[in-house]
């Protein structure tokens, strides 16, 4: 008994251990897969084509279209800080609810940003939306 105990504690600590670390190393991965080419590593962006996403008014004032801009793309003019862009963005659409709500929470703590944590079920409710 004592011993199905301990290996219950430790399951549970591996589970808590992995909760905590892994979405956020993941997020920074496929952030650099599928973004960085573009937004660069440091969420800088290239000044006048592509918008920052560090201190992105955009990013805090647009938090529930997040997961529809990573999954479809995005085009038409809009204005980040101030300043305008327009050249399109290129969806990602083999990414799963799981893999985007990382990428959202990695995003939203990196770079001095400081949005709230996102759940996948917002993710989800927010992508059937956007279909
Ligand atoms: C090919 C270049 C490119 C790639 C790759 C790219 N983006 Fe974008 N992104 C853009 C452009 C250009 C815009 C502005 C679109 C517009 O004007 O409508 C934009 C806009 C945005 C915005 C809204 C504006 C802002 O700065 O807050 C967010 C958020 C965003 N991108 C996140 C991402 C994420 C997350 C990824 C990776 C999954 C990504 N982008 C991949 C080029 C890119």
């Amino acid at each position: 008994m004592y011993r199905f105990i301990l290996i219950a504690q430790l399951v549970a600590l591996i589970f808590i251990l992995a909760c905590q670390t892994s979405p956020f190393n993941q997020g920074k991965i496929m952030y650099g897969n599928f973004c960085a080419n573009c937004h660069m590593d440091d969420g800088s962006g290239l000044r006048g084509r592509i918008p920052p996403l560090a201190n992105s008014d955009y990013l805090k004032k647009h938090r529930n279209e997040l997961a529809c801009i990573i999954r479809y793309g995005k085009k038409g003019e809009i204005e980040v800080n101030g300043k305008k862009y327009e050249e399109a963005m290129p969806g990602v659409p083999q990414l799963t609810y799981f893999e985007i709500a990382n990428i959202i929470n990695y995003m939203n703590q990196a770079w001095g940003n400081k949005s709230p944590f996102v759940k996948v079920q917002e993710v989800q409710r927010a992508l059937e939306k956007c279909k």
